[in-house]
């Protein structure tokens, strides 16, 4: 883990972006605490099969770095970009595939890491994809949830932690692509979004 810095001391070198978190929502240490209890929960879980993690970029990176360190058993892991049909601010559902998998899934024991399952739109369309290429079997780690905001039946196996109704940035997580690199997860003004 990098050294913890307090928010006081982070407001000084971040150039502004902490001017536009409302709250902290969960701190450096408590988003090293939920890693290491899905870390550990995954390493039981998958001790006796052929685990292949797949990110989906980019917003699950940061996740997805500390997670796969958490998880004590032989990995492989892949990488996916996908991005949404459709115009304005709500997810279409269809996607298009801007980077495929590099290996064939059969044999594979899938574990889909996502930073945030929403409307659960975008994961019920690349669940859809994958099913089709006939992995031993396919679950979800999400590290956070919004349940109240689903629109598809989709369902996480592993959930770091539920988060309320609100747009939140850091730890991967962006707006327009910034915030990614805060190390810790919080509340972005309305005012920023106009919202
Ligand atoms: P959905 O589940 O198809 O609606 O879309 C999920 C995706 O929307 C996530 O992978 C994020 O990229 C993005 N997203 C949803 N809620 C938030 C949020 O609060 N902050 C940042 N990105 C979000
Ligand atoms: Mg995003």
């Amino acid at each position: 883990m990098a050294p913890k810095k307090g928010v006081n001391e982070m407001a000084e070198n971040t150039n502004g972006m902490l001017d536009d978190i409302q709250e902290v929502l969960l701190s450096e240490e408590k988003l090293h605490e939920i890693v290491e209890r899905i870390g550990a929960q995954i390493s039981e879980d998958y001790k006796d099969k052929k685990l292949l993690m797949v990110s989906i970029l980019k917003g699950s990176v940061v996740f997805m770095a500390d997670l796969m360190r958490a998880i004590t058993i032989p990995c492989r892991i892949d990488f996916m970009a996908v991005s949404s049909y459709g115009s304005g601010t709500k997810t279409s559902g269809v996607v298009k595939i801007i980077k495929d998998l590099d290996i064939p899934l059969e044999g594979y024991d899938l574990l889909i890491v996502e930073d945030i399952l929403d409307s659960g739109m975008t994961l019920s369309y690349i669940l859809d994809i994958l099913k089709s290429r006939g992995p031993r079997s396919i679950q979800i780690c999400t590290l956070f949830d919004k349940p109240e905001r689903r629109q598809a039946d989709v369902k996480a196996a592993y959930v770091g932690t539920q988060v309320p109704d609100a747009f939140i940035v850091g730890y991967g997580l962006d707006y327009d692509e910034k915030y990614r690199n805060l190390p810790f997860v919080g509340v972005l003004k309305p005012e920023v979004y106009g919202g």
